[in-house]
């Protein structure tokens, strides 16, 4: 019997991604060295302002204005490098073959076009030939996904709800089977019962197909119940990384014990759950040479105020950036 090829990863390089505005420069994605792992879920995790919906939309090229890539490759296992393709390369691999909803995608749905008439639009742009079959598949999405197809189809965006448009979101990311998928806060609008009921259609297509999935979130309960890997950012870096259930186990980075404390869920105890502390850094905190969360840590050190802690190895695909874990 073949075997099946290896799932696509993503590796990233240097990137950097800045947004120019009244009050300065903001480094929205300050230097970020990141293996995507091809045939898992990855969460990407991080307080709002972390840089995380930034650096999807990098990972495709397609940070708008007033954001702006200044450097580094992001290089996508069967394409090729998004910042050195041409323009039509570029195109053709998203949506083909990376799938993905961006924050904003409740909004970005046309608004005068019947959803089903967007999947074939999406067909077309990508040459699919069999539009049928599209739309069978589209449909097959949406009833897995406890909706009417029919109806939602035949639909207006106006005519759907917040939750009912995430979902076709859902569907346009999958619906022309790319091996590598990003969702970016997919089901911030359903209620908790319907989205792990939508986080776990996504788990199980993952599994039938092999997808390699991000996932961004700032919900660690969502990280613990999908994600194989997770990601921690901070301030536009990488604070932590590693398998979900060594992080959640022994978290090492202080930013990442807070965010697991704040969730009653995963702390056990619902009186005990506490909020994080203190704000994410803003242009001030950025332009200092002190590590980014040295304002909030409960673990800082001398050392802390005066250097940017590098992100290093520590242990079996395990990544920090903590002195304090270091000098351990
Ligand atoms: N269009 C924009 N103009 C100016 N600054 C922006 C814009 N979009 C994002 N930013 C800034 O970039 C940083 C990262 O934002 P974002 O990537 O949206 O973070 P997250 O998705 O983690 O909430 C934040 O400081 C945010 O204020
Ligand atoms: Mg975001």
């Amino acid at each position: 019997m073949p075997t099946a090829p290896p799932a696509a990863g993503i590796t990233i390089r240097g990137l950097e991604v800045v947004y120019t505005t009244g009050q300065g420069q903001i480094p929205a994605v300050n230097g970020i060295n990141l293996d995507i792992v091809g045939g898992q879920i990855t969460g990407i995790i991080g307080e709002s302002g972390s840089g995380k919906s930034t650096l999807a939309m990098a990972m495709m090229n397609a940070v708008p204005h007033p954001g702006k890539i200044v450097k580094g490759s992001v290089i996508i296992d069967g394409v090729g490098n998004m910042m050195t393709l041409d323009k039509e390369s570029q195109r053709r691999a998203r949506g083909r073959h990376v799938g993905f909803v961006f924050q904003a995608a409740q909004n970005s749905l046309n608004p005068l076009t019947r959803i089903g008439h967007q999947v074939l639009d999406l067909g077309r742009s990508h040459n699919v030939k069999d539009l049928r079959a599209l739309l069978r598949r589209a449909k097959e999405l949406l009833e897995r996904m406890g909706m009417d197809a029919d109806r939602v189809l035949t639909s207006y965006q106006h005519e759907l709800s917040g939750g009912m448009r995430q979902r076709v979101g859902i569907m346009f990311a999958l619906v022309l089977d790319a091996q590598i998928v990003i969702l970016d806060e997919p089901t911030t609008a359903l209620d908790m019962l319907s989205q792990a009921s939508v986080l776990e259609i996504v788990r199980s297509i993952q599994e039938e197909r092999g997808l390699t999935i991000i996932l961004i979130t700032h919900d660690m309960g969502v990280v613990a119940d999908l994600a194989d890997r997770v990601i921690v950012m901070y301030g536009g870096e990488l604070a932590e990384e590693g398998k979900t259930e060594d992080v959640l186990a022994h978290p090492q980075h202080p930013y990442t014990r807070g965010l697991i404390r704040a969730i009653p869920r995963i702390s056990g105890n619902l009186d005990q759950a506490v909020a994080l502390a203190g704000s994410p850094p803003d242009l001030q905190t950025f332009v200092q040479n002190a590590c980014l969360f040295y304002d909030r840590c409960p673990e800082r050190m001398a050392q802390c105020q005066n250097h940017r802690p590098p992100y290093e190895i520590a242990g079996p695909g395990r990544k920090v950036a903590c002195f304090k874990v270091m000098a351990k």
